[in-house]
């Protein structure tokens, strides 16, 4: 495999899977947008595992639409930024969102930390995004640089099967390292040893409440930002 090569096709075929069609479709699509019974159950699933201070400076990481923005947005005085790659579902959030600010970007490479400063955040959020990621240790190490000492990383995805990545999800598969992990203790294994330390690993219970009974389940898992800098950067 040349790797270069292959995180070039990864990153096209990401922008032109959520092209303007896609993205237009996204808040209405099960599993995808969120309901307003799933905002509830989201919000309440993340006050169980953190608190965000008023006034908490966040980037929602491969925001997309900004469905999880719209939970986010509960804390008061919240400063969120929204890092998303394709133009067409960034494009969605300045009507949607406008307290929002949107990043144009990946989050994978090591080139992709030119985004932020150090030490910008209290809080990196990410949802369904890690199981998208070409390169999860890279991008963990670019958020650890990007968070405050003591800043907290929460990562929300699925248990997703194989077969959940249809049509031309397939030929994702193979070449994601989470698209299909059936763990628990992948994400906060990776965490760590970028030197984070894992807070809580939980399941999303109140969300998982509203899944049919063939939805993957989701976790979520909080990691707090020990030193500066770590010697496995
Ligand atoms: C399933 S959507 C989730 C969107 C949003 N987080 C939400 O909760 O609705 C996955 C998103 O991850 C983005 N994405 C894929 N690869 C990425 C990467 N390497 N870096 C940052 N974002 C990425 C996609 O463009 C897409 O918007």
């Amino acid at each position: 495999m040349n790797w270069c090569e292959v995180r070039a096709a990864i990153r096209q075929k990401y922008v032109d899977t959520y092209d303007a069609s896609e993205a237009d479709h996204y808040d209405t699509t099960p599993g995808h947008g969120l309901s307003t019974i799933e905002v509830e159950s989201y919000w309440s699933d993340l006050q169980r595992v953190i608190t965000l201070q008023p006034g908490s400076v966040v980037l929602d990481v491969g925001a997309g639409t900004g469905e999880l923005c719209h939970v986010l947005l509960r804390v008061p005085g919240i400063k969120l930024s929204a890092l998303e790659p394709s133009p067409a579902m960034l494009a969605k959030l300045p009507a949607k969102l406008p307290a929002v600010t949107p990043r144009s970007g990946f989050t994978d490479a090591a080139e992709d930390r030119r985004h932020f400063g150090p030490s910008e955040f209290d809080a990196i959020v990410s949802r369904q995004v890690v199981c998208s990621l070409f390169d999860p240790l890279q991008a963990f190490k670019n958020w650890h640089y990007w968070l405050k000492p003591h800043g907290l990383v929460v990562v929300i995805d699925g248990l997703f099967s194989r077969e959940g990545w249809a049509g031309q999800g397939q030929a994702y598969v193979d070449v994601l390292p989470l698209a299909s992990s059936q763990s628990l203790a992948l994400t906060p294994y990776l965490l760590e040893s970028v030197g984070f330390r894992v807070q809580a690993v939980e399941w999303m219970a109140a969300t998982n409440a509203t899944l049919n009974e063939s939805g993957s389940r989701r976790y979520i898992v909080v990691a707090s930002k020990q030193a500066e800098p770590s010697e496995v950067f």
